[in-house]
């Protein structure tokens, strides 16, 4: 009897192990990347919308254009300063989930002072030089184009002035040969035309 109950005693343990076992086992992915996304916070916001200057938000970004930036980024590609060291490491499965995360989070918008007659000026420019043909009329992004729409003013001027004067590392030359050309004034205006869709 005493030995039955023994027995019964070890395999009820051993299958409580095993129970704990595969919870961690399950939990251990997002628990990773949940640490990464501490990291991400500090700069891009615990929301994916931005505070801090000249850093872009990730709210919105549509899927792929996220995975896509990150993997050029892991690759040497794209190079960010300010982002050194911290995607060399991350394994495909990663690049994937944190292109979800923030993919799936609501853009808003950045609360820097908007000029409407940049507004107005932006919107003819952005008519004539056919940005919704790529970033969509909403101008939400697709695929590999991102989204303009809440995106911070400050970034996306400097953003463009990269594509332009051939400064971004790993960019797309679709985006070069838009703005080829365009003053920096129309760059500004642009931005806060886009800014406000
Ligand atoms: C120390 C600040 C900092 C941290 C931390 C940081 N980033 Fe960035 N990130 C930046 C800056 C600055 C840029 C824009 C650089 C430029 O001017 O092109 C950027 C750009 C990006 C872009 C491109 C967005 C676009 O619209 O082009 C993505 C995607 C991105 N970061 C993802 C991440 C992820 C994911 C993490 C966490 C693993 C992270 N970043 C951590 C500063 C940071
Ligand atoms: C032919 C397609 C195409 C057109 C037209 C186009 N874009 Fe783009 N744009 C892109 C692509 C592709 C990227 C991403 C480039 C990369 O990854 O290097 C981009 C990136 C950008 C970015 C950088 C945003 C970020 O988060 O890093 C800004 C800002 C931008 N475009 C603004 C504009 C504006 C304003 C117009 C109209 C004047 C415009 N684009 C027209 C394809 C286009």
């Amino acid at each position: 009897m005493k030995q039955r109950f023994l027995r019964i005693g070890r395999s009820l343990a051993l299958g409580l192990a095993a129970f704990a076992f595969s919870a961690m086992a399950a939990t251990a992915q997002p628990a990773a990347i949940a640490e990464r996304l501490k990291q991400c916070s500090a700069c891009h916001g615990d929301d994916g919308v931005s505070k801090l200057d000249k850093i872009p938000s990730l709210a919105g970004q549509p899927e792929f254009f996220i995975l896509n930036q990150l993997f050029l980024m892991r690759e040497g590609v794209r190079k960010i300063e300010a982002m050194e060291g911290m995607t060399k490491d991350l394994t495909d499965d990663e690049l994937q989930a944190l292109a979800t995360h923030f993919s799936k989070l609501p853009p808003k918008a950045s609360g820097e002072k908007v000029d409407p007659d940049l507004v107005k000026r932006g919107e003819a420019l952005a008519s004539k030089m056919r940005c919704a043909s790529c970033h969509l009329p909403t101008l939400a992004g697709q695929e590999q184009m991102p989204r303009l729409a809440r995106q911070r003013i400050d970034y996306m001027i400097d953003a463009m002035k990269a594509f332009r004067d051939n400064k971004r590392s790993g960019a797309d030359t679709s985006m070069t040969a838009v703005i080829v050309g365009a003053s920096d004034a129309d760059l500004t205006a642009l931005a806060h035309y886009a800014s406000q869709r």
